[in-house]
Parts: structure tokens; C-alpha cells; sequence
């Protein structure tokens, strides 16, 4: 149906099944003798047969972890080297990444250090992940309560994406995921931004034909982003628009709230502050918090205002604990900046919790 390619470095492709594969592999080039397929416990029930069917006539070894972030630490990849090591996986293996975002991460950071790197394929199955994580080679592990605190840059090489994967998905994930959609069209695309407002019934109603084109047109921002940027020294971070606030507000409800609640209450702060500096119009937040809403990602519980200041002070991201917020210049047109004061922070804050 699409595809996209990377700097000339791996390939993106997007498709209604899972017949593909193989026949992309060999295009690509891609040589391997036997296979690991890291999925979850949810996954695996929908999808793992069909995915070994695409590797016939090969040894295919699954390694299924317990679904969820918990399972995103450093004791689950020691597990997976073990099973590697006993099944003596070397390093002309191929690993394929079957599930959403922490499957891709933990996947992609097993590849990059067993034997110094073997070949992996990412099979995204939540929007966020064909969107976002499986794009862009970050691949890491939580730690000491941390967030991707252990993690290395690690390219796939390819994604393959199934839209048809998102028919089992839960609707809060899918939803979930279309804060990173509407983030793409705010910080670099406005025509696309108007796209998701115009088919926004379509999207909910999983219109096959409008969630291809709404994915393809995703990961090609994302993908136009980490080309230019790989290793997020600049133009990388207007990626985090709506994060640190997004961050520090799943933070503080205890991770009670999905992330893409956490980041659409961002947007809207970060929107409140371009519009303070005069950037945007009044209206304009108006419409996201429409958009936002229409997708069920818009909605509160109440939050101490002053701990998610305190919380953005420690973001990993800030230089020098100066918060850096990823503002607009206009619809469309991002950028970050660490000069925005206390005050102005916690009063976008204290809007964006307000409805
Ligand atoms: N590497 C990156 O650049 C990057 C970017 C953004 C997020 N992330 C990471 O991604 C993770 C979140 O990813 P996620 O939102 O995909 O969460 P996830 O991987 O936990 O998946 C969400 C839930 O959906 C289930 N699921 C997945 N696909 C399904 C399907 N097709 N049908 C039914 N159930 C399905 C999973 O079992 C899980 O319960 C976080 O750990 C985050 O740090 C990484």
C-alpha cells in the first residue's frame, strides 16, 4: 500500500495483512538463519501464527513477555539473553519485534547489545507504536523507576505495519495513540492537521483506507524528523511537544492516566503559552481541545499543580534543570525554547487542568 524509506537506511511499510513480509525481507536484502519473535501475552494470541507463517522452513523460537510497561526492565532483557544463549541464537539470527511499544523497545535494545547487534524487524500492533516508537532506532529499558533511562540508538531493518492489527486493539489505546497523531500534524503540518479534523469519523469508525493514509502520512513526518535528526541533538525534540508537561502529569497520577492523556493535557498547556507570547489564537486551543476531546484523550482528574511543576524540573530532556517547553510559532510550526518562566509554566498548567 506505502512505503517509506529512511535516509536510505531501512523501509517502512504499510499493509492491510500480514502476506508482505517475506517477500519485503528478500527485497530488502535482509539474510538470517533462524528467527526469535519477542511478542507479548496479548499479542501473541492474535497474531503469532500468522506471523510464523511467513517463516516456514526456518527455526522460529518465541519469546513471550507479560504484557505492559512492568515487564520493561533490565531482569526481563537478562531473561531474553538467557533464552538466546540456550537456544545458541548467533548473530546471523533475525529478531522480529511482534507488539506494541514495549515489546519494540525491549526487542530493539536486545538486538543492539547480544552479540553487538544482530538484525531486527519491528511489527508494530497499537498506533503508537506504528506512528512513533518502532520509528527513529530509540530502543531501551526502564530503570530505578526511571523511563528509558538504559537504551541505545539501534535502527531496524524494516517496519512493517498491519493496520489491520488495530481491529483487536483496545479503543483507549487507539486513542492512546492518536495523541501522537495529532502532535505530528500541530508541530509540523497543518494541511495534515486539517486532514484528522476533516475524517475524524472516519478515523473512529477504523475506515481502513483514511487509517492507512492517516498512518502513512505519520510516519512520514516522523520519519522526514529522525533523517534530518537521528540522535535528537536538534530538530528531534519538537517531538516532545506536550511531553514534558504529558510526562509530569503521568508522573504525578501515579501512571493512573494513559500517556496520551498526559500529553494531549500537554499540548493544551504548551498551546496556552504560545498564544500568552502571542504565536497562536485563542481559538486555535479551542479547536485542539476539540479534537482532542473527540477522541476521548481530553479529561482530568485533579492534580497538584505545583508537584507537575517540580516533577518538569527533573525531565531528562531540560538542560541544567531549565524546563524546555516545544512551543508553536504558528499551526504547523514548532519550536523549543528553555526561556519560559515560572509563573507562565505553572498558569498553563492550571488552564490546561481546567476543561
Ligand atoms: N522508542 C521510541 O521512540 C518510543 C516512542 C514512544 C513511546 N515509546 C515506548 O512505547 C511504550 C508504549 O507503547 P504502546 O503504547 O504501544 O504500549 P504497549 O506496548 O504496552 O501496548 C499497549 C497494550 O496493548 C496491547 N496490544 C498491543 N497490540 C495489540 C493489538 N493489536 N490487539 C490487542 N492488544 C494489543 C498490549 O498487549 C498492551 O496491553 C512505552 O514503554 C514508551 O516508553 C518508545
Amino acid at each position: 500500500m506505502y512505503t517509506i524509506n529512511i535516509d536510505k537506511k531501512y523501509n517502512i511499510y504499510i499493509e492491510k495483512d500480514f502476506n508482505n513480509i517475506k517477500r519485503y525481507l528478500i527485497k530488502d536484502n535482509i539474510e538470517y538463519n533462524n528467527v526469535v519473535i519477542i511478542t507479548d501475552d496479548n499479542v501473541c494470541k492474535y497474531y503469532l501464527q500468522n506471523i510464523k507463517e511467513s517463516f516456514l522452513g526456518y527455526n522460529v523460537f518465541v519469546y513471550t513477555i507479560k504484557y505492559g510497561e512492568q515487564s520493561k526492565n533490565l531482569n526481563q532483557i537478562y531473561n531474553i539473553y538467557e533464552f538466546l544463549l540456550n537456544n545458541n541464537i548467533d548473530r546471523k539470527s533475525l529478531i522480529v519485534a511482534l507488539g506494541g511499544g514495549v515489546v519494540g523497545d525491549i526487542s530493539g535494545f536486545v538486538a543492539a547489545t547480544y552479540m553487538r547487534g544482530i538484525k531486527f524487524i519491528q511489527v508494530p500492533t497499537t498506533l503508537l507504536s506504528q506512528v512513533d516508537s518502532s520509528i527513529g532506532g530509540k530502543t531501551g529499558v526502564d530503570f530505578l523507576g526511571k523511563k528509558n533511562i538504559i537504551g541505545s540508538f539501534y535502527n531496524p531493518s524494516l517496519v512493517y505495519i498491519n493496520i489491520s492489527t488495530l481491529n483487536t486493539l483496545p479503543k483507549e489505546q487507539f486513542e492512546n495513540g492518536m495523541a501522537e497523531v495529532i502532535k505530528h500534524g500541530y508541530i509540523l503540518d497543518k494541511d495534515y492537521l486539517n486532514f484528522i479534523i476533516d475524517k475524524k469519523e472516519e478515523i473512529k469508525n477504523y475506515n481502513k483506507n483514511i487509517l492507512a493514509e492517516m498512518i502513512y502520512k505519520s510516519c512520514k513526518i516522523k520519519a522526514n524528523i529522525v533523517s534530518i535528526d537521528e540522535k535528537e541533538k536538534g530538530i528531534r525534540e519538537i517531538l516532545n511537544f506536550g511531553h514534558t508537561f504529558g510526562h509530569s502529569i503521568e508522573t504525578e497520577s501515579n501512571f493512573d492516566i494513559l500517556h496520551g492523556q498526559g500529553v494531549a493535557i500537554g499540548i493544551i498547556a504548551s498551546m496556552y503559552i504560545s498564544y500568552k507570547k502571542g504565536y497562536i489564537l485563542k481559538e486555535d486551543i479551542e479547536k485542539a481541545k476539540e479534537i482532542l476531546k473527540y477522541f476521548n484523550i481530553y479529561s482530568f482528574k485533579s492534580f497538584n499543580i505545583q508537584n507537575i511543576y517540580n516533577n518538569m524540573v527533573y525531565d531528562k530532556k531540560n538542560d541544567n534543570k531549565q524546563i524546555k517547553i516545544i512551543m508553536l510559532k504558528k499551526i504547523g510550526q514548532a519550536f523549543a525554547t528553555n526561556k519560559v518562566s515560572q509563573q507562565t509554566i505553572l498558569d498553563a498548567i492550571k488552564y490546561s487542568l481546567e476543561g
